[in-house]
C-alpha cells in the first residue's frame, strides 16, 4: 500500500519549458514558411513532452475579442522609460499550446507584418521588434514562468540572445539559454545605430559592440554574436552560409561559431497540407492510390487562371513571395530561353505571388505578352495557393538561395513534381529524376541561369508524355515524408546543448 501512495505522490520530472518569441505563427499572422514553421514545430515539441509556448505581437489581423485579456496591463522596460502594452492568450488550434499576444496599437495595429507592401519597411521597425525581444522577458515574469528556452527566430526575434547575455541573465533568467533559429539569412534588420537608444542603456553599456555589425545595428548578428545555439532550416544551408556567396556579409560572425552552428530540416504539417482533406479541393480531394481528382482540379486550375483547359501539354505551377531570393528573375524577361516552352505552345504556366513591386509588374507583363499560356495572379491567397499545388502537374523553385523552403515538400505530398535549384533545402528534398530514374521525385539544375533552367523545363515537358512513368514517380512522391518527428528531436537535443553552454 505503501508503495502504492508513494508512487502516486511522486512528482513528475519537471518538463522542460520553452518560450518560442516569433513575429509569423499560423493561423495568426503569416507572409511564408516562418508562419508555417513556428507553431508546427511548437506542436511536434509538445508531442515530446516539452512545456511549449508561444510569444507574438498582436497584430491588426486578429480580432481582440476571440481573445482572453488579461486584466492587468505589462511594463517592458526600453531605453529610458517602460513601454506598456496590453496581454492576451489564446491557443494554437486544437491544441493546449497557449500563445500570448502583445498588443500595442501603435506599434502593431496596421495592415503589413513588416511594411504597407512588399517593397517597403514600416520606419519604426527596430522599436517594433526590439519591443517584441524585450517584452518576452517581461511577460515570463509576468506569467510566473521563467523558460529554460527562449527559442528565438529569425532578425525579428534576435535580440533576445543580445539582451539575455548582457541584461537579463543577471535579473533573473541565470538558468536560462537562448537558441537562435536562421529561417533566412536575406533578412536581417539592420538599423541606423543611433536607434540603438531604444534597448536599456545597462545592457548597451555592457555590450553594445555585440549589437553592431560594421557600422550598423544589425539585429541578426547581435543574435549570432550572442545566442547559446544556432541552428539553420536544412544541412545544406548551415553549410553553405559559411562560404561568401551565401554569408550574405554575416561570414565571420557564423565562422566564429561553428560549434554552436547546425542545420536541421523542417518538417512539414501533413495533417494541414493533405490532398485527401484539404478543404481548398473540395469534392475532388485525392491521394496517391486514388488519383482522378488531380487531374479534375488541373481544370479547375486552368479555368481559375484563365488557361484554356488542355490535357495534352503539363501545367506548371508556382507560388511564392516574389524578391530576389526567389529567382523569378529566371522566368521574366519574355525572351527568356527559361519561357521557350510557353511561348512555343509545349506547356502552361500559372504563378501565384506578391512581394516586390518590379517582380509583380514583369510577371504582370508575361501574362499580358504570352496570356494562352501563362497567368500569373498577383496577391496572397491559402486556397488559391493550395489549387495551384493540387492542379499542376509540376512545381518550379528556382532560387537562387533557399534556406528550407517547404513549397517544395508540400508539392511534393500533391503529386506535383518539383523542379528546384540545387541549394540549402530543396537540395536537401529533392532527389533528380535525371541521375536517379529509380527513386528520383523531381528535377533539380544546378546554375541559377536561365538556359539552365528552360533546358530542364524542356525535359520535365518530355517527361510528362510517358503518363505511366509520370504516375509512378508521382506515387512516389507522395509517399515520402519530411515530418517534424525527427526534426523535433534534434531540436530538444540542442536545447539540452544549449542549457549547457
Ligand atoms: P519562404 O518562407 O521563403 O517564403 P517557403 O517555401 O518555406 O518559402 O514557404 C512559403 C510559404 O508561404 C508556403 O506556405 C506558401 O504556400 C506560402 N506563400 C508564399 N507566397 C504566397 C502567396 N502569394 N499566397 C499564398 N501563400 C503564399
Ligand atoms: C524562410 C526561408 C524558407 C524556409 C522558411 C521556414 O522564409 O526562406 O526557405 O522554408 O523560412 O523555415
Amino acid at each position: 500500500m505503501e508503495h502504492v501512495v508513494n508512487r502516486y505522490f511522486r512528482r513528475k520530472k519537471a518538463a522542460m519549458t520553452v518560450l518560442m518569441v516569433t513575429s509569423e505563427a499560423i493561423p495568426f499572422a503569416k507572409s511564408g514558411g516562418l508562419g508555417d514553421a513556428v507553431p508546427a514545430l511548437a506542436r511536434a515539441l509538445k508531442k515530446r513532452g516539452i512545456d511549449v509556448g508561444i510569444v507574438m505581437p498582436r497584430y491588426y489581423s486578429t480580432d481582440k475579442n476571440t481573445l482572453f485579456k488579461y486584466p492587468n496591463a505589462m511594463g517592458v522596460p526600453m531605453g529610458d522609460t517602460e513601454r506598456w502594452c496590453a496581454v492576451y492568450r489564446t491557443e494554437l488550434p486544437s491544441s493546449r499550446i497557449p500563445v500570448w499576444m502583445l498588443d500595442r496599437e501603435d506599434l502593431f495595429g496596421r495592415q503589413g507584418l513588416y511594411g504597407p507592401d512588399g517593397s517597403h519597411s514600416w520606419a519604426d521597425n527596430s522599436l517594433r521588434f526590439a519591443f517584441l525581444s524585450a517584452a518576452a522577458f517581461q511577460l515570463s515574469r509576468f506569467l510566473g514562468r521563467i523558460p529554460d528556452i527562449l527559442h528565438l527566430h529569425d532578425w525579428q526575434s534576435a535580440p533576445v540572445a543580445w539582451l539575455l547575455k548582457h541584461f537579463e541573465r543577471a535579473r533573473g533568467f541565470e538558468h536560462t539559454a537562448s537558441v537562435l533559429t536562421i529561417h533566412n539569412l536575406g533578412y536581417q534588420g539592420v538599423f541606423p545605430p543611433s536607434e540603438a537608444a531604444i534597448f536599456p542603456q545597462e545592457a548597451l553599456n555592457a555590450g553594445f559592440a555585440d549589437l553592431l555589425r560594421g557600422a550598423d545595428m544589425n539585429f541578426l548578428a547581435a543574435g549570432i554574436n550572442c545566442a547559446d545555439a544556432i541552428n539553420t532550416v536544412s544541412p545544406s544551408y548551415a553549410k553553405e552560409i559559411l562560404l561568401p556567396e551565401y554569408s550574405e556579409g554575416l561570414g565571420a560572425e557564423l565562422n566564429a561559431k561553428t560549434d554552436r552552428l547546425r542545420g536541421i530540416l523542417n518538417g512539414m504539417d501533413y495533417a494541414d497540407w493533405n490532398p485527401a482533406r484539404d478543404k481548398a479541393l473540395r469534392p475532388l480531394n485525392y491521394d496517391w492510390y486514388w488519383l482522378r481528382g488531380k487531374a479534375k482540379l488541373k481544370a479547375r486550375l486552368q479555368r481559375e487562371a484563365g488557361l484554356p483547359l488542355r490535357e495534352d501539354v503539363p501545367l506548371f505551377g508556382m507560388v511564392t513571395r516574389l524578391t530576389g531570393q526567389k529567382g523569378i528573375d529566371l522566368l521574366t524577361d519574355i525572351h527568356s530561353p527559361a519561357l521557350k516552352e510557353f511561348r512555343e505552345g509545349r506547356a502552361q504556366l500559372a504563378i501565384l505571388g506578391s512581394g516586390e513591386r518590379r517582380y509583380e509588374e514583369a510577371l504582370e507583363g508575361i501574362s499580358k505578352e504570352i496570356p494562352e499560356n501563362c497567368r500569373a495572379r498577383i496577391g496572397f491567397s491559402g486556397p488559391y495557393s493550395r489549387l495551384v499545388e493540387a492542379g499542376s502537374d509540376f512545381f518550379i523553385m528556382p532560387s537562387r538561395y533557399e534556406p528550407c523552403g517547404l513549397n517544395q515538400m508540400y508539392s511534393l505530398r500533391y503529386g506535383t513534381l518539383p523542379i528546384v535549384r540545387r541549394t540549402g533545402g530543396l537540395a536537401d528534398t529533392v532527389r533528380s529524376l535525371d541521375t536517379s530514374p529509380q527513386s528520383g521525385n523531381g528535377f533539380v539544375f544546378n546554375k541559377p541561369d536561365s538556359r539552365e533552367l528552360g533546358d530542364t523545363l524542356s525535359r520535365a515537358v518530355s517527361f510528362y508524355k510517358n503518363t505511366k512513368t509520370l504516375q509512378k514517380v508521382r506515387k512516389r512522391a507522395m509517399r515520402l515524408r519530411f515530418d517534424w518527428n525527427a526534426s523535433s528531436e534534434q531540436y530538444e537535443a540542442l536545447y539540452r546543448q544549449a542549457m549547457e553552454e
